[in-house]
């Protein structure tokens, strides 16, 4: 794992799917009720995979899958917890088929909210969320980059850096 340093910001490569996983758990382990977590990237790119990281390190106890036909699922965590709401929009048409399918009720709530295709909705995104893109580099290689917006996210990013500079990767 190479994370490089800029002023809230994190850029890092990951080498893995656990790898990528991994990150998404200690995402996961620091999330808080209301948290929204944007995942953009091709497909492919590991969007999912992170998510299912986030679902391990929050506590959920079947595997988090990726949804076909559904826009929202909701997965259910250890009793004092948030649930993980994971928003896959990639078959959105746009914000106001979000609005008409009721999605504000789980971007303005008690829940910790990943969203893949976050793009898709821009207009209707809360202001502050952190907004994670990946890229595919190679076969097995991802590029992450955390950009918080807020102050809630420029904190969880800053944790998230020490985690990795000072944890068992
Ligand atoms: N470093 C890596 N991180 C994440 N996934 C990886 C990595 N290397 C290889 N992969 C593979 O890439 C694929 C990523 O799939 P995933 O469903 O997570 O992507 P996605 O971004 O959610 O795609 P979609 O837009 O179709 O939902 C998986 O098959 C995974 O095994
Ligand atoms: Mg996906």
């Amino acid at each position: 794992m190479s994370p490089i340093l800029r002023p809230n910001t994190l850029d890092i490569i990951s080498h893995s799917v656990a790898q990528t996983r991994r990150l998404g758990a200690r995402l996961g382990m620091r999330a808080q009720a209301g948290d929204i977590f944007c995942l953009e990237g091709e497909l492919g790119s590991g969007k999912t995979s992170f998510v299912q990281g986030i679902g391990e390190g929050m506590g959920v106890a079947g595997p988090v899958v990726s949804p076909t036909f559904v826009l929202v699922s909701v997965y259910s965590t250890p009793p004092g917890r948030p649930p993980l709401y994971h928003l896959d929009l990639y078959r959105i048409t746009g914000p106001q088929e979000a609005l008409d399918s009721g999605l504000e009720e789980y971007l303005y709530s008690e829940g910790v909210v990943a969203i893949e295709w976050p793009e898709r909705i821009r207009e209707i995104l809360p202001i502050e969320h952190l907004w994670i893109s990946f890229r595919y580099l190679e076969a097995s290689k991802r590029g992450l980059m955390f950009q918080p917006r807020g102050a809630r996210y420029e904190a969880l990013v800053n944790e998230l850096t020490r985690d990795i500079y000072g944890g068992k990767e």
